[in-house]
């Protein structure tokens, strides 16, 4: 069995696991995962995500409005993300970013709330973590002018793309696109992106690697996507997953494994 598994993106508020949340979580432990950051994506599923956490030791939380969820948003989400930001399991601002691929909201909106969000991370000295769907070039030229700490999440840019996000000293998340079989770009990514800069993640309910592709994905599907990166880098399974704890500790400053 597998340990030291940091899944760095998740959304167990999702009504996807409103049936088993308790059962499937308190197994967590035991099943070898160290730690989940799951991530709110406006002010109702952010405070959800902190209640959560309150229960779980393992569970750490980013809140945040995602560019595709503005419906709900007020003229003070600001104080409201930052407020909820105090709680000590809030480890990082997100998942806030642009998707162009669904656009019911305009671009200007998001981009503006990502931009606000991006300093307010920075004014909290929170890393952020990022959504980027078919927004690539307004996504970097963001990040290169605000220069946060953190993370592009299920990063489906080129490799050209991560060695500038690498540059910027954010990380890169993989999950489980690098196993499908028509995935070209994350395997390239998975190949190049230094050791000090990979995490993983499921983005569950949603990105079920191989062989569950299409069902209910939690953290417990992580190995699967380990086995491909491993696979592709050439590298031990368990060292991986080592490895991509110590970096999400780091990034979210949550205390390392005592290691003899
Ligand atoms: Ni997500």
């Amino acid at each position: 069995m597998y340990k030291n598994i940091f899944d760095t993106h998740a959304h167990y508020d999702d009504e996807a696991f409103q049936d088993d949340l308790e059962g499937l979580l308190s197994a967590f432990p035991d099943s070898g995962i160290s730690g989940v950051v799951s991530c709110g994506v406006n002010e109702e599923s952010s405070r959800a995500n902190v209640q959560l956490a309150e229960k779980y030791d393992f569970m750490y939380v980013a809140v945040g409005y995602h560019g595709l969820n503005t419906e709900d948003l007020t003229d003070n989400y600001l104080d409201a993300i930052k407020a909820l930001a105090q709680n000590e399991k809030v480890v990082a601002i997100g998942e806030i970013g642009l998707d162009y691929h669904y656009e019911k909201e305009s671009r200007e909106l998001q981009l503006k709330i990502f931009y606000e969000q991006i300093k307010l991370a920075n004014e909290l000295n929170l890393p952020v973590i990022v959504h980027d769907r078919e927004a690539h070039e307004d996504t970097l030229n963001i990040l290169k002018e605000l220069k946060p700490k953190g993370v592009v999440h299920c990063f489906s840019g080129s490799v050209e793309m991560a060695k500038e996000i690498v540059k910027l000293g954010m990380y890169i998340g993989l999950g489980g696109a690098v196993t499908f079989k028509n995935a070209v770009k994350p395997v390239e990514v998975a190949k190049y992106v230094p050791s000090d800069k990979l995490l993983l993640e499921t983005d569950c309910p949603y990105m079920s690697p191989v062989p569950f592709r299409g069902k209910r994905c939690t953290s417990l599907l992580i190995p699967y996507t380990a086995q491909k990166i491993a696979e592709v880098r050439s590298v031990d399974v368990q060292d991986l997953l080592d490895m991509t704890d110590r970096n999400a500790r780091s990034l979210f400053n949550i205390p390392q494994h005592n290691t003899v």
